[in-house]
């Protein structure tokens, strides 16, 4: 087969096309988490209710803080937090709260079932995912 101007034209415009395409899956450069301060008192109590849970408070005398990433507190938040996206991301895919299992000695205790299951049904009673979406896509 050879090569005429026209289907040398058309691999050129194919191969610029697919490095176009390449370029638009890069990720999204990391958004500080100093971008998401000052914390409003709406969203603090949000966190305080629904996160700090698992991420900063005590469950039966054992400090538990997931990945450690800690909300207890803005400064916590600031210095556990990596950045915003990864926020973006289990916020937006609800794997947070809504997939959160308890830490592992924990999960057949009746009462913290309980109040993991009704903190889950609040946030969503409440319509919190939107509040917290709302912060962090405001965050740049
Ligand atoms: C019942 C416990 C529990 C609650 C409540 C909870 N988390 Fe988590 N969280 C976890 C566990 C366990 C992990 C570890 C991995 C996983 O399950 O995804 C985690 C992981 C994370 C991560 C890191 C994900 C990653 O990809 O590294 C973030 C961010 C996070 N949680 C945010 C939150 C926020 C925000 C809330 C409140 C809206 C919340 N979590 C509520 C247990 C919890």
């Amino acid at each position: 087969m050879s090569l005429n101007y026209t289907s040398i034209l058309l691999l050129a415009l194919t191969a610029v096309a697919s490095l176009h395409a390449e370029e638009t899956e890069v990720k999204e450069p990391a958004i500080p988490t100093s971008a998401l301060m000052p914390i409003t008192p709406q969203v603090r109590q949000i966190l305080d209710a629904r996160c700090v849970m698992c991420h900063g408070a005590e469950m039966k005398g054992e400090l538990i803080v997931k990945e450690d990433i800690d909300f207890s507190t803005d400064a916590a938040i600031l210095k556990t937090l990596p950045n915003v996206n990864i926020m973006l991301e289990v916020i937006g895919d609800d794997d947070m709260p809504q997939g959160a299992k308890l830490p592992r000695p924990f999960r057949k205790d009746a009462q913290l079932i309980a109040e993991l299951d009704k903190l889950k049904a609040e946030y969503e009673k409440k319509g919190e995912k939107a509040v917290l979406m709302d912060w962090l896509t405001k965050a740049k």
